[in-house]
């Protein structure tokens, strides 16, 4: 077994996009991706077993009831790479039956170092299994593996957790893209998406009543008074949540309680707030399983197999690029 990492450093990004996002005129941003430090990567892991929250279940239920029958659509040889691998706990059900096939590298990929640790840790027991973990953005951590292969070898990439929900179509599609570039004809792409759903139980689902998910977005602002030296006064916002239905998509926003103005020393800004205003910190699209069928092939995949959760509808698509 080999475990080993290659980092970038990426502080001064942080502190830029802050800026970007918090200077701007109209609707105030934060990149959804800054909620995964060692704090928030924590939250995450407890939201996963809340019982109002049932998309890590069934995106795991999913791999565990049919690991078998998508490692056997898998060209081989391949090396696996995952475009965030979250806690690693998910991908071992596909890497246990890869790996009695072929040896298997498996390179996670992930900007957060406690993600990336956590992942580590909990695949380290597979024997057949080399992990390269990439500390980097997503494609330039897959330019990174697709150079590393041989010839013979192809690419499975594992996008699970419904990340692409992160992005607004356009631009998931337009990553897709992207990823699809990267690939060579016959390569994987095992894609999770979580599916529309009634609108209650996606609202409770991220604002659940313990709070832990209120408590994850506020974190945001907390790590950026902690690594960026502002001064962030969480007990005046709250965590809210709204649904979109013509962009079918969850928003989790923070709101202001009263008009403020908030200091960010290591990105040399101040920002005003007005009473009621929001920070828009994360969205969470919602797909149908024929979007992604209509979606792959516009992007040059072709949707081989998918899997449909019925108890939380989710999907897992299989897309060979052709
Ligand atoms: C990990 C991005 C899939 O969007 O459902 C959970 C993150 N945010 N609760 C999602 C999240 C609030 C989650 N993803």
């Amino acid at each position: 077994m080999l475990t080993q990492k290659i980092a970038q450093f990426s502080k001064a990004d942080f502190a830029a996009e802050v800026r970007a996002g918090l200077t701007t005129t109209g609707q105030k941003e934060l990149p959804s991706k800054y909620l995964y430090d060692e704090v928030g990567s924590a939250l995450f892991e407890v939201i996963s077993v809340l019982p109002e929250y049932g998309l890590t279940r069934a995106d795991e239920r999913l791999l565990r009831h049919h690991a078998e029958s998508i490692v056997r659509r898998v060209p081989s040889p391949a090396l696996v790479a995952e475009l965030g691998s979250g806690s690693g706990k998910k991908t071992g059900w596909i890497l246990e039956p890869l790996s009695r096939r072929q040896r298997t590298t498996y390179f996670p990929i992930e900007i957060s170092p406690t993600a990336l640790a956590q992942c580590e840790k909990e695949l380290r027991h597979l024997d057949c299994v080399s992990i390269v973990g990439y500390e980097r953005p997503y494609l330039d951590g897959l330019l990174a593996v697709a150079a590393r292969r041989r010839h013979d070898e192809h690419l499975l990439v594992l996008f699970l957790g419904s990340t692409i929900g992160n992005f607004d179509r356009p631009a998931g599609e337009e990553f897709l893209k992207e990823v699809r570039r990267i690939l060579c004809p016959g390569d994987a792409l095992l894609l999770g998406t979580d599916l529309v759903k009634p609108v209650p139980q996606l609202i409770v689902a991220y604002d659940d009543p313990t709070g832990v998910t209120a408590a994850f977005n506020l974190n945001l602002l907390a790590r950026i008074n902690r690594e960026l030296d502002a001064d962030f006064d969480l007990s005046r916002f709250r965590h809210t949540v709204r649904y979109d239905e013509v962009e079918r998509r969850i928003e989790m926003h923070l709101r202001s309680t009263c008009d403020q103005t908030v200091r960010v020393r290591k990105a040399g800004f101040t920002v005003k707030l007005a009473k009621d205003e929001t920070i828009w910190t994360e969205s969470s699209h919602k797909y149908s399983s024929d979007e992604v069928i209509h979606m792959a092939r516009r992007i040059g995949f072709c949707c081989d197999a998918q899997w449909v959760d019925l108890e939380w509808p989710f999907a897992q698509s299989l897309l060979i690029a052709g």
